[in-house]
């Protein structure tokens, strides 16, 4: 499906709860959270719902975020049915990973094709502190259990901080060295809390410059995107020598915009049309008054067609922006 700029829209966000069970600096205050109440959430007979029709319009790859995703009960169960629609070629989830390892294998067999694991420190000290009650342990549990149950995408996410996790800049991109995994280096971006929580993130390009000095491999490589593949905003490299990629998203300086390729649901079954933008569809109300399959497709298709140009993280005053942190649209 295309929208207004002809863009090719095949990937959802779905976030399934605004809940966590780690309260990150830069993406959660400390106490005095508001919850979504129960019967504000899509269950997930409205979640499969919505996900066929996008199937239906060309939507091949879908993304469980939250909040957490796993700390949503029956989560194992919902990927075997979104495996299931027809068109879906990928279901992938990303996580924090504090539960993870009692859940990898279940989600394996249901299908899972991949993880993205949000992983900013291997120190634990660091750990407890940047996510306010985590522990590192749990997190690296969930890792080792991912591998070990054969789930083939996996990707660690880590938003460098200065004078946070500097030092695990070098050290998570071990694991890219040793093993086919994906790290990635986000930029912290302006939403929620992180406009706020006294952090400063450091730029793509010094923590590029970083990586090279400590391998001493030589210049990164860039990896040519798969023909086919479901592409997201990372630019990505590879050192020499490397089993795996080191990925940069770097949302304020380059913008993506261009190539966007998707949409996001939150978990309150507001269709997002972009991540920094109010603009979008309330479908829960569409799905609970009754709508026809037809008429989803319809609205869908109608909404997507309006998807903002570009986002406008860099301007100060911006009355379309959407002033929700990272785990209420679920990143
Ligand atoms: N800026 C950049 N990344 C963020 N994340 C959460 N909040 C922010 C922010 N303000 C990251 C999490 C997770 C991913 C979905 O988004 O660490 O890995
Ligand atoms: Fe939870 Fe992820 Fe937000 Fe951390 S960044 S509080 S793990 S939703």
């Amino acid at each position: 499906m295309l929208d207004g700029q002809k863009r090719k829209i095949e990937y959802v966000r779905i976030s399934l709860t605004d809940r966590c069970n780690l309260r990150c600096q830069y993406c959660m205050p400390a106490a005095g959270i508001e919850k979504l109440r129960h019967e504000d959430i899509l269950t997930f007979d409205e979640v499969v719902r919505v996900a066929r029709a996008l199937a239906s319009l060309g939507v091949r790859k879908i993304r469980l975020t939250g909040g957490e995703p796993l700390v949503r009960r029956g989560i194992v169960g919902l990927v075997r049915e979104l495996k299931a629609i027809d068109g879906i070629e990928q279901v992938v989830l990303t996580t924090n990973g504090v539960q993870l390892a009692a859940l990898a294998q279940p989600l394996r067999e249901a299908g899972l094709d991949g993880i993205n694991l949000s992983l900013d420190t291997l120190d634990p000290a660091v750990f407890h502190r940047l996510t306010r009650i985590g522990s590192l342990d749990d997190a690296l549990a969930g890792l080792q259990a991912a591998r070990e149950a054969g789930i083939r995408r996996i990707k660690i996410n880590c938003v460098p901080l200065a004078g946070v996790n500097e030092p695990d800049i070098c050290r998570l991109a071990d694991f890219a060295q040793r093993d086919p995994i994906q790290v990635r280096y986000i930029e912290l971006m302006p939403i929620g809390c992180a406009r706020t929580a006294g952090l400063r993130g450091i730029p793509t390009a010094k923590v590029r410059q970083m990586l090279e000095e400590h391998f001493r491999l030589g210049p990164m490589l860039p990896v040519q995107a798969q023909a086919g593949a479901v592409n997201g905003p990372a630019v990505c490299y590879r050192l020499p020598g490397f089993a795996g990629e080191i990925g940069f998203i770097d949302a304020l300086e380059h913008k993506f915009c261009a190539s966007c390729n998707r949409v996001r649901l939150t978990a309150e079954g507001f269709l997002k049309l972009c991540l920094n933008a109010k603009d979008g569809l309330d479908l829960r109300e569409l799905l609970r008054g009754g709508i026809s399959d037809e008429n989803l497709r319809l609205a869908l298709r109608q909404s997507i067609w309006h998807k903002p140009v570009e986002h406008h993280f860099k301007e100060a005053h911006d009355a379309s922006r959407d002033r929700r942190a990272m785990y209420q649209v679920g990143g």
